[in-house]
């Protein structure tokens, strides 16, 4: 997962997964046919009908094949065969074609605090 999240330019955190995976309803890895993991994504939930997507990454040599938006859609597949009604996600502004278009998600209002941020 380190050189997964190191090879999109990202940040990696040891023990990071350790710590989400216990939140987790599932996850969808990708990997070449030797093992190499090239693309995951995280869905976590609130243990009902509400699955919420996040952490979706591709290796970055492996980007622009497919593999995002693959992942999505067996996510939402198999949330769905979990019982959940909702599948969320927020993104920032620039992967609006990605989620919208490519993986099949309808726009809603949504609201958001950044909790530092309060007084
Ligand atoms: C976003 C991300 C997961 C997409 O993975 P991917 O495997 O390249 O996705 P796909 O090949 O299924 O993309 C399908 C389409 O979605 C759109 N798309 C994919 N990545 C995009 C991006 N970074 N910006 C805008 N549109 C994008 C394109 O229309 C693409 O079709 P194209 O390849 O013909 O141009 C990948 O770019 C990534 O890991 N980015 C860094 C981490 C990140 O920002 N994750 C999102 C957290 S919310």
């Amino acid at each position: 997962m380190v050189d997964l999240v190191q090879s999109h330019g990202g940040r990696p955190a040891l023990g990071w997964w350790d710590q989400i995976r216990p939140h987790s309803l599932g996850w969808v890895t990708a990997r070449t046919s030797d093992g190499l993991v090239v693309g995951f994504v995280n869905v976590a939930w609130d243990g009902a009908d509400h699955a919420f997507l996040i952490d979706t990454k591709t290796r970055g040599a492996h980007q622009h094949h497919g593999i995002g938006s693959a992942m999505v859609r067996r996510a939402a597949e198999q949330a769905k065969a979990a019982g959940c009604e909702w599948l969320h996600v927020d993104f920032s502004p620039e992967l609006a074609s990605f989620y919208f278009e490519a993986c099949g998600f309808g726009p809603t209002d949504a609201g958001l605090i950044h909790l530092p941020s309060l007084g």
